[in-house]
């Protein structure tokens, strides 16, 4: 038994990452299709109006599997760790990929010794961190792209239980919501994500930066409804962690990243915020929308049965309004919002039932 233990560990340690078909570019726009509106995250210090500052440390990859762009990511060569994956999320397969399947970046090396990034025996550990993903597996479209996921610039130190508890409820949460919700202009599922992490005061094997928080963020526009959806959460990557639901906005000011331009991604209510009340059809819904363009909050509860749906509570907070920008929104509005809400909390009464 210790035996195998031992080569087991052996095994994991020594075997070496094969190297995966991505591309270090330049410049993000020589890897479209991963932003909403064309427009990348403004990041302090970091990436600010679409250029790496410091372009020796930071480096953008154009994660290629398979002759596919499957996704970007901003990685920090001194830290050995990204600063956030952008992906499009298209509907996801079940599933997972197993194997000695995880892979390093070819072109962030000068020399057979990686120096510049993550190989799998720098994640040996005894303290419970796992090779967490940013573009999570769960959240890939077939099984190329969930092998794309499997790359170390794609990773970072996660404490084992985050990552297998609430982090990966974030992934379901998000999953959910997005499947239900996002629909393009050709009726299909289609959302911008960004998933990043922020370092921290650790190291792990004196080596690579072990990630203080975990933040993910998504933004789409529903065809149907005409209207842009967006919510974004975070996490402490601790035991015992718990996930917080937060939109972009709040983003800006927690971690200084403003993760989608403006007039986009406003914030409504999340896919599994329903609670029984009683009967097992019975849905409860604190449904809220943020048009972030005026900037209004209207804050929706009701609960569906049997298809129809009851509100009890109707608030709407106006904040200051944009520039330039007509904050006076009539009773179409309103109505608008109240039939998005109708149709959301059929949604849930749907799933439950
Ligand atoms: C990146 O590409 C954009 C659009 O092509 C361009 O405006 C920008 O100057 C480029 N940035 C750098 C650092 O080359
Ligand atoms: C840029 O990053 C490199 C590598 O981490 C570092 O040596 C250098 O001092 C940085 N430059 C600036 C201006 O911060
Ligand atoms: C990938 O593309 C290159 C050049 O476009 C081509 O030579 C190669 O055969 C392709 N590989 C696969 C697996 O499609
Ligand atoms: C809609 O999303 C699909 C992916 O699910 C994509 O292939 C298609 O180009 C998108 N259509 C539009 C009009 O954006
Ligand atoms: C981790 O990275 C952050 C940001 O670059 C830095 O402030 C911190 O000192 C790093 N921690 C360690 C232990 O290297």
């Amino acid at each position: 038994m210790k035996i195998e233990k031992m080569l087991l560990f052996l095994l994991l340690v020594f075997l070496p990452a094969v190297p995966i078909e991505t591309e270090v570019v330049r410049n993000w726009s020589d890897c479209p299709g991963f932003f909403v509106n064309q427009k990348p995250p403004e990041i302090s210090n970091i990436l600010v109006g679409g250029n790496i500052l410091n372009q020796t440390r930071y480096k953008f990859i154009c994660q290629t599997f398979g002759n596919m762009t499957r996704f970007l990511t901003l990685y920090d060569t001194k830290n050995k760790i990204p600063v956030f994956s952008a992906y499009r999320f298209t509907g996801a397969q079940p599933g997972r990929p197993t194997g000695d399947i995880w892979k390093i970046e070819p072109q962030l090396q000068k020399s057979d010794t990686p120096k510049n990034q993550a190989t799998n025996s720098d994640y040996s550990n005894d303290q419970g961190y796992q090779r967490g993903h940013l573009y999570p597996n769960s959240h890939a479209p077939d099984w190329d792209a969930k092998l794309s996921t499997f790359t170390l610039t794609n990773a970072v130190p996660q404490v084992g239980t985050f990552n297998g508890g609430k982090w990966a409820q974030v992934e379901k949460r998000t999953k959910c919501y997005m499947e239900n919700n996002c629909i393009n202009a050709s009726g299909k599922i289609e959302a911008f994500v960004v998933t990043g992490a922020e370092p921290g005061n650790e190291r792990l094997n004196n080596k690579i930066n072990i990630t203080s928080k975990m933040w993910s963020a998504f933004c789409c526009h529903n065809s149907r409804e005409g209207v842009w959806y967006s919510k974004a959460y975070w996490g402490d990557n601790v035991p015992n962690s718990n996930w917080r639901e937060s939109s972009y906005k709040e983003m800006k000011t927690k971690f200084g990243i403003k993760i989608f331009p403006v007039n986009f991604c406003f914030s409504s209510s999340s896919c599994l915020d329903w609670r029984e009340i009683g009967g097992r059809t019975h849905v409860l819904v604190s449904a809220e929308f943020t048009h972030e363009s005026s900037r209004w909050i209207h804050k929706f509860k009701g609960f569906c049965h049997v298809g129809l749906c009851w509100f009890w509570k109707v608030t709407a907070q106006k904040l200051d309004p944009l520039e330039g920008e007509s904050s006076v929104r009539g009773a179409d509005y309103i109505s608008s919002l109240k039939r998005q809400t109708h149709e959301l909390l059929l949604g849930h009464s749907r799933l439950k039932t």
